[in-house]
């Protein structure tokens, strides 16, 4: 695992962003793994200000999202897809067409489920995958006591995913339940991770993730089994290692 750690936020971001667009730059068709939440929004600007100087081109990029809550579309601004519109794909010049978001207001969540994973595997794989990592060790929606061999599947969230989401609604009941999220197994089948983590309140779950056992109810911790993974964390997300 190769740990880099950051001064500050805005350091993180910078280095997260030079490392997807050194990825794109390397492989101009590449599939990218992308992820909401706090932590990648300022990776997103830096690398949307890289495009505007003309320094990467994201025309033949397919992206495939993490995530995206059950019963909210692209119209609602608290969807992951709204989101990923706002933060990124609005602002650079990634193809339409080559958008990928689980469909949380299919009428079928299991065939949609079904469908994303054969869309990525359609798709080649996924080259890079960006994570956050959440206070009690999720990453996408991979809550604790998780199957490692997951793919795409529905998602309950867990009550502390919910209390830490609810910043972004107007109480914690309007936060959705469900959701749909790519598996551990979807994760673990991508050439490269980049996992990015923030702030004070990771620093446990950094610690576990790196030092603790392999285990279920700590979802991230599978990714000391990954062969090609990189962290970056800011002072305090490391500041228990
Ligand atoms: C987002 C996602 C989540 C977040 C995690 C951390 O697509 O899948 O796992 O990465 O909850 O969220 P923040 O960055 O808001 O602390």
């Amino acid at each position: 695992m190769n740990i880099i750690i950051a001064k500050s936020y805005d350091e993180l971001s910078r280095k997260a962003a030079n490392f997807i667009i050194s990825q794109v730059t390397l492989k101009s068709s590449s599939v990218l793994g992308l992820a909401t939440g706090s932590t990648p929004i300022s990776t997103y600007s830096y690398m949307v200000k890289k495009f505007k100087e003309d320094e990467v081109n994201f025309e033949d990029v397919i992206s495939f999202n993490l995530d995206e809550y059950i019963g909210l579309g692209k119209e609602n601004n608290q969807s992951y897809r709204y989101f990923m519109e706002e933060n990124l794909f609005s602002k650079v010049n990634i193809n339409e067409n080559n958008i990928n978001i689980p469909n949380g207001l299919a009428d079928d969540i299991e065939k949609e489920c079904i469908s994303y994973e054969e869309r990525i595997k359609n798709a080649g794989g996924i080259d890079l995958q960006l994570l956050g990592l959440g206070r009690n060790g999720h990453i996408g929606f991979n809550e604790p006591n998780v199957k490692f061999e997951a793919i795409t599947h529905k998602v309950e969230l867990d009550e502390d995913t919910i209390e830490a989401n609810a910043r972004f609604f107007e109480s914690a009941a309007d936060v959705p339940t469900e959701a749909i999220s790519m598996g551990i197994k979807t994760i673990m089948m991508s050439c490269k991770v980049l996992l990015l983590a923030s702030g004070k309140n990771k620093a446990e779950a950094v610690k576990a993730l790196v030092k603790g056992p392999i285990t279920p109810s700590l979802p991230a911790s599978i990714l000391q089994l990954h062969r090609d993974v990189t962290l970056i964390l800011d002072e305090e997300a490391a500041s228990l290692l």
